[in-house]
């Protein structure tokens, strides 16, 4: 039975056949320690680390590649950016749809520090407005931190309009790209955004083990990792130059030759067409569920525009079991639960009974869709004859 991948939103796959010929050419024939010796060898490491750094940078209006530090993934950026950042009794403001890796980076540091936080929750119409955002800030508020994009029901969040309140507030404004970096257009610049964090395995395209963290040059963070960086070994303490300061212990070089290759991948496919062809999946897809009896879908109108994500359950069947029958019976793989955001279920209703969540990547197809559609049909008539 051919696999049918829609679960894209934890990880893209397949990948684009570049991704593996770089990582196999690296390993094959260079994969030394980058900025740790003056070989050939090593040379060559830490050119394919600098042309990584380089289209990362490029394709977020990046303009000091040196601002961009990699991680392994975004949970780890977002912990370095968070727990970077705030001190004792610092207010933040965020968003009622969060991930773990924000929210639980958060509430530690309430238990830790005494760190106030305000979730801001949507409107009626189920989407996010950047007044309300306004409207929380505080004297102590000090960052504010939001997902681009819902990991549940794709919702988008007004980030530029954010992060105009953000820069007029002289707050700094940390942007979690998990489920739009190579998905919908950023520009650091423009959107006022002082931090980014992004997975290299989602929308990049690039393997596990990749990600990264953009930090503006006016924001100071305290390096959450102490060591090695190959600069100023004789100093005991960490070397004040970016990214070395952020980027302590040999990284993940083959893997961030993958992401070189994601990340060429998806600029010469553009971000603007990716999306397109995700959301006009997941837009089908949710039209089509809609007129299922005993299927319910979850999150605004299919009218308004997302990244290529659909909630659904059968109604009065477990989550997991659909998801089991759709992955044992028909090929198809989703994922069901809380998908690691408890926050995003509460705020749309799921929280009791989570939810099967269907998420579109590049290489998925109408005929995808139609498979998807036909057995969530045929499940739902099973339960409910
Ligand atoms: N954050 C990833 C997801 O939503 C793993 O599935």
């Amino acid at each position: 039975m051919q696999i049918i991948y829609l679960d894209n939103a934890a990880t893209t796959w397949p990948k684009p056949p570049g991704v593996k010929a770089i990582m196999a050419e690296v390993l094959d024939q260079y994969a030394a320690n980058p900025g740790r010796g003056g070989h050939t060898l090593a040379m060559k490491a830490s050119k394919i680390l600098f042309q990584t750094r380089m289209q990362v940078s490029r394709l977020f209006g990046i303009k000091n590649p040196n601002d961009l530090f990699f991680y392994l993934n975004a949970t780890q950026a977002l912990n370095q950016a968070i727990k970077g950042y705030l001190k004792q009794g610092d207010h933040v403001i965020t968003s009622s749809i969060e991930h773990n890796s924000v929210r639980r980076p958060l509430e530690y540091l309430r238990r830790t520090k005494q760190v106030e936080i305000t979730y801001v929750q949507p409107r009626a119409d189920q989407l996010f407005y950047a007044e309300d955002f306004r409207q929380a800030i505080r004297s102590n508020t000090k960052l504010i931190v939001i997902s681009h994009a819902s990991n549940l029901t794709g919702v988008i969040l007004p980030v530029q309009e954010i992060g105009q309140v953000a820069r007029s507030a002289g707050i700094a404004f940390l942007v979690d790209a998990s489920q739009t970096a190579g998905i919908l257009p950023i520009d650091v610049e423009a959107m006022g955004i002082d931090m980014l964090a992004f997975p290299g395995h989602k929308g990049l395209y690039g393997p596990q083990g990749t990600g990264g963290l953009y930090v503006s040059s006016a924001i100071e963070l305290e390096p959450l990792i102490h060591g090695g960086t190959g600069s100023q070994s004789e100093s005991v303490d960490q070397p004040s130059t970016r990214p070395d300061r952020f980027e302590a212990g040999t990284v993940n070089t083959v893997g961030l030759a993958g992401l070189l290759a994601g990340v060429e991948f998806v600029l010469e496919k553009g971000v603007e067409n990716i999306h397109r062809h995700e959301w006009g999946l997941a837009k089908q897809t949710m039209q089509k569920l809609l007129e299922i009896p005993g299927v319910e879908v979850y999150g605004p109108d299919p009218s308004v525009e997302r990244v290529g994500v659909v909630a659904c359950n059968v109604s009065g069947v477990d989550a997991s079991e659909v998801s089991f029958i759709l992955d044992q019976r028909y090929g198809i793989a989703t994922r069901a639960g809380y998908h690691c955001t408890p926050l995003g279920h509460q705020t749309f209703g799921t929280l009791e009974k989570g939810a099967v969540r269907a998420s579109f990547g590049v290489f998925n197809t109408e005929q995808d869709v139609e498979r998807f559609v036909a057995a969530m049909r045929e499940i739902a008539e099973a339960f409910h004859s």
